[in-house]
């Protein structure tokens, strides 16, 4: 093997490990962007305060890989009594942050007050429920319980009974 080729070797090398430590970079980026709460996950439960999110902000955190919307209700939302989540900072929409049509990512627009869904143009109100477009249904709240502002996702506490019986 000639020295040329060794050297080329290394760059290679050299490349790929940046390219790997970028990559990891990156996926730690990702994280942060996907999980901006304080949340804490263990055990397939997903410990969030919601007291840190201002009204009408919206934020995603993770629960068994699945993304959860979490948004407070500012007060020109309409509230639905059926689905709201009501903490003691205020009222939110937890919901799966998965379209109940083919199952694409919704993104938030703050603007319109809408989730809108880039895949087949649904669009969803801000208590979740399906205002326009294929979408057949809301989107689904997941499994919960709530103490005073700490709310467990995984944990099917007396509200969340209460909502999905009555939804
Ligand atoms: S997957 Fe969302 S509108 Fe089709």
């Amino acid at each position: 093997m000639s020295k040329e080729m060794d050297r080329r070797d290394f760059i290679g090398l050299a490349f790929g490990g940046v390219a790997a430590i970028g990559g990891i970079a990156s996926l730690g980026a990702m994280k942060q962007t996907w999980d901006p709460l304080p949340s804490v996950v263990s055990a397939g439960f997903t410990t969030v305060d919601v007291s840190d999110i201002k009204d009408g902000e919206m934020r995603t955190v993770e629960w068994r890989g699945k993304p959860v919307f979490v948004l407070k209700k500012s007060a020109d939302m309409p509230t639905c009594d059926k689905r709201d989540v009501v903490a003691e900072s205020g009222r939110y929409t937890v919901v799966i942050g998965i379209c109940t049509h083919l199952g694409c990512i919704p993104s938030w627009n703050g603007g319109e007050k809408l989730f809108k869904c880039a895949c087949h143009g649904g669009e969803f109100d801000p208590c979740a429920k399906n205002t326009f477009g294929p979408p057949p249904r809301p989107m689904d709240i997941p499994p919960f319980s709530i103490t005073g502002n700490k709310m467990v996702l995984g944990e099917e506490g007396p509200e969340y009974k209460k909502l999905s019986t009555e939804a």
